[in-house]
């Protein structure tokens, strides 16, 4: 039986019902991350690192909300907290203490969190960090990194200049593209020689690389830019809806000692609610702020609007989260988690003698497979950027790994990847280790990899 034979001998419910949604959202999925053929999983209940599909099936789960879920499925004290809220309401239109106990944990967690603004995802927050690094600056254009993801917005969905990455979406007009600029990371020069132009507002990135990491930074970059960018008084923004809070406490601002003017959060931050945040350097959050001066008011301070920032329940969820995330404990557990995953899934490539490659960083993981991936490496980390960057898994491949880990009870986030957190156990790592053993065997003998 193949791979997708027993897929599909598994999840009969699951198969039921995507055919049912397929009526109702398009491709019968409601993010792209959750498409996969023949169909996906429909998942009932969740709880720690485990979730539970329709057919029954039992989980380890890597996906942990894309994310956000650093201390698993419904954890005790962020459920009792959103629970103990929701008796007392989900929305005041109004103050209330919740909101500022979060956003002051905010402001003594991360490094370079002078004032903070709330918004309702990580999507709004990139969108507001760029509309106020515009606004202070009085700049047109942001520049970006090929491949570094920040939502869905128009002004980060891509470049027309650039030559190594597409815009990810149609629909975005010729003129908002013109406004951004994607160039490859790592390159210092060309990111200072594009700053001398003088018409560059912000410098957006990833922290950590490309796509949570995948393509791994050079050593140094963070500094290098944080020195250029200053030189050209340009906003450099970290985008940490990702790395904030996961790659330490402070999210790779403090791992790395490096401070931006503007950092992006949400997932972690919002403890499994939807909630996002920009943080920074109070004169450029203070655009935000009203003023006695009508002038200001009317033509310089940027709006901040949005119906559920810092709501009662994201604000209670993300609250409780911020409090336990606050002492690193959790982060020790979750990365020696990922220490001992990352080797034994390398030790089974070359066992299996399937050419890949996995890596990662804290406690997040990426899996190459196939033609042209580099051989294992020991350790986690992937440090060397010489050379191209190394190519995606193809589709077929991640979706074989995808279907094949599910058979043995592994969900991983889009089939190369995934997040351990605080509540994984040696158990859970141990199963992943024997379930990537088994599925490579069986991709191996399907003539895959
Ligand atoms: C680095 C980064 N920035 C921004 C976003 C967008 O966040 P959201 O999905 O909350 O809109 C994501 C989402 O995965 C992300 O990974």
């Amino acid at each position: 039986m193949t791979i997708t034979e027993t897929y599909a001998r598994l999840h009969p419910e699951s198969a039921r019902l995507y055919e049912k949604a397929l009526r109702t959202f398009p491709s019968g999925v409601t993010h792209d991350i959750r498409y996969l053929t023949p169909f996906p999983i429909f998942i009932e209940r969740a709880h720690g690192s485990r979730k539970w599909d329709a057919d029954g099936n039992e989980h380890v789960d890597y996906v942990m909300g894309h994310g956000a879920l650093f201390l698993g499925h419904a954890h005790p004290q962020i459920t009792a907290a959103i629970v103990e809220q929701a008796w007392k309401g989900t929305h005041y239109g109004a103050n209330h203490r919740l909101e500022l106990e979060w956003g002051e944990l905010v402001r003594e967690i991360v490094p370079g969190a002078g004032a903070v603004c709330f918004t309702s995802s990580g999507t709004e927050a990139t969108l507001m960090a760029a509309r106020l690094a515009r606004a202070y600056t009085g700049r047109d254009r942001l520049l970006k990194f090929d491949h570094h993801f920040h939502g869905w917005h128009d002004a980060v969905a891509g470049a027309r200049a650039a030559e190594s990455e597409s815009p990810i979406s149609p629909g975005v007009p010729a003129g908002v593209l013109a406004n951004t600029v994607s160039l490859p990371q790592n390159d210092i020069a060309q990111v200072e020689q594009r700053l001398a132009e003088g018409d560059i507002a912000a410098v957006i990135l990833e922290p950590t690389g490309a796509s949570w990491g995948t393509l791994p930074l050079a050593a140094g970059f963070l500094a290098d830019l944080r020195e250029v960018t200053l030189r050209h008084h340009t906003v450099l923004i970290f985008d940490e809806v990702v790395t904030g809070f996961r790659v330490s406490p402070g999210g790779a601002q403090e791992r790395y000692g490096v401070t931006p003017d503007l950092t992006t959060l949400a997932k972690i931050l919002a403890g499994g609610l939807p909630g996002g945040a920009v943080a920074g350097n109070v004169d450029i959050v203070s655009m935000l702020e009203f003023r006695s001066d009508a002038a200001w008011n009317a033509q310089r301070r940027v709006a901040h609007p949005g119906t559920f920032n810092a709501n009662p329940l994201s604000a209670a969820a993300g609250a409780a989260m911020l409090k336990m995330v606050r002492t690193g404990e959790h982060h020790t557990h979750a990365d020696a988690l990922n220490s001992r995953l990352v080797p034994a899934l390398n030790d089974a490539l070359r066992r299996a003698g399937v050419p890949g490659r996995v890596y990662g960083l804290a406690s997040y993981f990426h899996i190459l497979l196939g033609a042209g991936a580099p051989p294992p490496a020991d350790g986690i980390e992937w440090p060397s950027r010489d050379g191209a960057p190394p190519a995606r898994m193809a589709s077929s491949l991640a979706g074989a790994l995808k279907r094949g880990m599910l058979n043995h009870g592994v969900d991983l986030m889009s089939g190369s990847g995934g997040f351990t957190s605080g509540v994984h156990t040696d158990e859970d790592i141990g199963l992943t280790i024997d379930a990537f053993e088994a599925t490579l065997g069986e991709m191996r003998a399907e003539g895959l990899v």
